[in-house]
């Protein structure tokens, strides 16, 4: 089929929730890809973030090769190998957390919003007659479009007509101490956010703001969740973004390139809080599956053995001073933001024409939060490929002069 052949049947047969541009992509190798007509793509936006090591790369296509070979899948009833090699890997490289394993970052985050119930039920028996189960997130967040984690989600934009949403979720402004300190109330479980907010435009929890909520968490006995769906992983030049600041959580969850591009989601916990699920508590049937777990270790391994985090740093800097050379450039670039291989400018008008303009011309990048040109390409990608992809961005941005 070719892309129209494809669009037409996409409108007829596809429940419209994307908004999707015309790009029927068919095909991928590094960080290029191929529409259906076999027009080329820079891909520097890696499928929001999960293309973490390009397209096709040939150490998570040997994985998925070796272990659908051997089984697809068996069922959570049993021990999973492969699961327990990538849990290994997570445990041993963050805080030596336990892992439960599920499909996509909602859920990842659905599983740590029922380990808090669970973990502060379990204390209170014992210590207190408070139902302590509100979650603290914050505005501008984003964590998933289940019912629960879009409540927990601190922006109203997503939440509209779905109404009455779980209760149990407060927000805050991002990096604001005070605000977090005065929220706390008898009913307060746990703060939950991301230390860089992806959808919300690349906004960097400070360090001392990481600092002070697991100082307040400790003081209060409170929980400490960090979503690192879309930061996690190697994309700001270390493994999570958490560890810029030297701050542990209790609990933190990972998605998008976890599965080399297959569906998988984490929740990692530490273990005297994991210890509050017991058999039956929480489930998933394709959850950790195999292949995807193969894949996972795969991608681990690939990232320390091509020293792939000091990638991220040297060419998201490079990234950075590009995008601040552009910023000179054009007076409408109100601020360039992010870490690593995370980054994006902030335009002074609505940004999606741009970005789709830069689609058209055989770049695929990003707007999110209505003004915010977002990059998030794969840590293989090189000075030649940054170069070309805002040299296009660049010929969009001089039209609007
Ligand atoms: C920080 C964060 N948390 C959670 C999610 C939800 O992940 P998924 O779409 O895999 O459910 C996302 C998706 O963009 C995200 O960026």
């Amino acid at each position: 089929m070719n892309t129209e052949e494809i669009a037409e049947f996409d409108k007829k047969y596809i429940i419209n929730t994307y908004g999707q541009r015309p790009v029927a992509i068919s095909r991928g190798k590094g960080t290029r890809v191929w529409d259906a007509d076999g027009k080329e793509y820079l891909d520097l936006f890696s499928g929001i973030g999960v293309n973490l090591l390009g397209h096709g790369h040939p150490k998570v296509i040997a994985a998925i090769k070796e272990q659908a070979g051997k089984l697809i899948h068996a069922s959570n009833l049993y021990y999973v190998g492969p699961q327990v090699r990538l849990a290994k890997l997570l445990s041993e490289n963050s805080f030596a957390g336990k892992c439960f394993f599920c499909n996509s970052g909602a859920e990842a985050n659905e599983a740590a919003i029922k380990l808090v119930r669970k973990y502060m039920k379990k204390n209170e028996e014992r210590r207190t007659k408070n139902e302590k189960y509100e979650i603290i997130t914050m505005e501008n967040s984003f964590h998933g479009r289940t019912l629960e984690t879009l409540a927990a989600t601190g922006q109203t934009k997503y939440q509209k007509g779905f109404e009455p949403l779980p209760s149990g979720f407060k927000y805050i402004p991002f990096n604001d101490v005070i605000a977090a300190k005065q929220a706390v109330d008898e009913k307060t479980a746990a703060f939950m956010l991301e230390p860089i907010q992806g959808e919300g435009g690349d906004r960097i929890a400070s360090d001392e703001y990481l600092v002070s909520l697991r100082k307040l968490c400790d003081e209060k006995g409170l929980l400490l969740i960090f979503d690192e769906v879309q930061c996690g992983l190697g994309r700001t030049g270390k493994l999570f973004a958490c560890q810029h600041s030297g701050v542990e959580p209790d609990i933190m969850t990972l998605a998008k390139p976890l599965g080399g591009g297959f569906p998988l989601g984490t929740m990692i916990a530490r273990e005297e809080v994991a210890a509050s699920f017991e058999p039956g508590n929480h489930a998933s049937t394709f959850g950790g599956n195999p292949v995807a777990c193969a894949a996972g270790v795969a991608v681990m391994e690939t990232i320390f053995e091509d020293n792939l985090l000091e990638k991220a740093e040297t060419m998201g800097s490079y990234l950075q001073k590009k995008l601040m050379a552009l910023k000179e450039k054009y007076s409408f670039i109100k601020d360039v933001r992010g870490r690593g291989l995370m980054v994006g400018i902030e335009l002074d008008f609505e940004g999606k024409e741009v970005a789709n303009k830069c689609i058209e011309r055989g770049l695929l990048i990003n707007c999110t939060s209505d003004t915010f040109i977002r990059f998030l390409p794969p840590l293989t990608v090189t000075e030649e490929e940054i170069d070309e992809g805002l040299n296009i961005l660049d010929s969009v941005l001089g039209e609007k002069r």
